[in-house]
């Protein structure tokens, strides 16, 4: 089954590496068919490039000339250069762009496997592929506060987008600073309120930033889990991921299943990386009076302990895009 998957990954970066390639030769192409200078350049690049390379074979010793080849070479890229910026492209137009400039859509940097080949295999493998297609709608850009009402709640001291405010401002914090603070959070409030929504913008925003992201149900999570235990066709790296991975997003935690299993696998996994301090995000709907009826004390005491806490109130925002449609 991983062989499956892998190959399918591999045959995904040959494709990855022929697209840059080949959008690389169009715009030489056109530049060339432009500015024949450019062309010429290029010529010359190489063949002073060949030149310097059997000198250096040889093991001629002729400091001298390389280094006077060296300079020409230098010298020609920058005219090449001003030629692209005189006439409005960028420097690096003639550049190969890579999707994953970290490891050239190889999958490796050296030996070692690189973000984005991880995250691929996260994607197939947790079937989470769909997660970027509702990435693309469900991010910080399409973040909407007029969803949340501005008048004062009457449990709180804030209205629902103040409340919306703050919570969004240290969620910006928490990706800005990921790589240099700390932070777990937890969300809690009736559904409709854009927990997910928010989980969602800060994968969005990581993902980017090359991090490795795994979003799970907590149901979800309970199935992987019992799929790594007592299913040998299940990659042990990929529940590995689990505990490794950049940031973990339990969504809907109180949703699976209240089995002795569940509970246990789950605290293993939260207090995994409590202790390893890798970042999680988790979500319920349960109110937080009764979280410790539904969960043992130790599980509850490192989230109340260990997360920073928010409380979504207001109206369900699936009911006010609805009513919005209508009017
Ligand atoms: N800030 C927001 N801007 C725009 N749409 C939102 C926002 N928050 C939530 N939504 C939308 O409202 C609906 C409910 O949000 P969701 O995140 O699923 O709520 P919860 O996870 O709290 O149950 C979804 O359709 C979501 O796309
Ligand atoms: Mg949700
Ligand atoms: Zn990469």
């Amino acid at each position: 089954m991983k062989n499956k998957y892998i190959s399918e990954i591999f045959k995904e970066y040959d494709h990855l590496q022929e697209k840059a390639k080949s959008e690389q030769g169009k715009r030489q192409e056109e530049i060339y068919s432009k500015f024949k200078r450019v062309k010429e350049i290029d010529e010359e690049i190489s063949k002073i490039g060949f030149e310097l390379a059997s000198l250096i074979f040889k093991g001629i010793d002729a400091d001298r000339l390389i280094t006077e080849s060296r300079k020409k070479i230098t010298d020609l890229k920058m005219e090449k250069a001003e030629i692209l910026v005189e006439n409005g492209y960028p420097v690096d137009y003639l550049e190969i762009k890579y999707k994953c400039s970290k490891c050239k859509d190889t999958g490796y940097v050296g030996n070692e496997k690189c973000s984005c080949f991880k995250q691929k295999l996260i994607d197939s493998l947790y079937k989470q592929s769909n997660l970027k297609d509702i990435l693309r709608y469900e991010n910080f850009d399409t973040f909407d506060f007029s969803l949340y009402s501005r008048e004062k709640d009457s449990e709180h001291d804030i209205s629902p987008q103040e409340n919306m405010q703050q919570i969004y401002a240290k969620c910006i914090s928490f990706y800005k600073n990921f790589d240099f603070s700390y932070e777990n959070l937890f969300f809690f409030g009736k559904s409709g309120l854009g927990k997910t929504f928010l989980s969602n913008c800060i994968a969005k925003e990581l993902l980017d930033m090359g991090k490795v992201v795994i979003y799970q149900t907590a149901a979800e999570l309970i199935e992987t889990l019992r799929r790594a235990r007592f299913d040998e066709n299940t990659p042990s790296d990929i529940i590995e991921e689990l505990f490794d991975c950049d940031l973990l997003i339990i969504d809907d935690l109180g949703t699976e299943q209240n089995t002795s299993f569940a509970q246990t696998e789950l605290f293993n996994v939260i207090n995994n990386r409590l202790l390893k301090k890798k970042k999680m995000i988790i979500s319920t709907n349960i109110p937080i009076e009764s979280f410790n009826q539904c969960y043992p004390d130790r599980l509850t005491s490192r989230i109340f302990g260990l997360f920073t806490v928010f409380e979504f109130f207001g109206d369900d925002i699936r009911i006010m895009k609805n009513i919005n449609r209508k009017r």
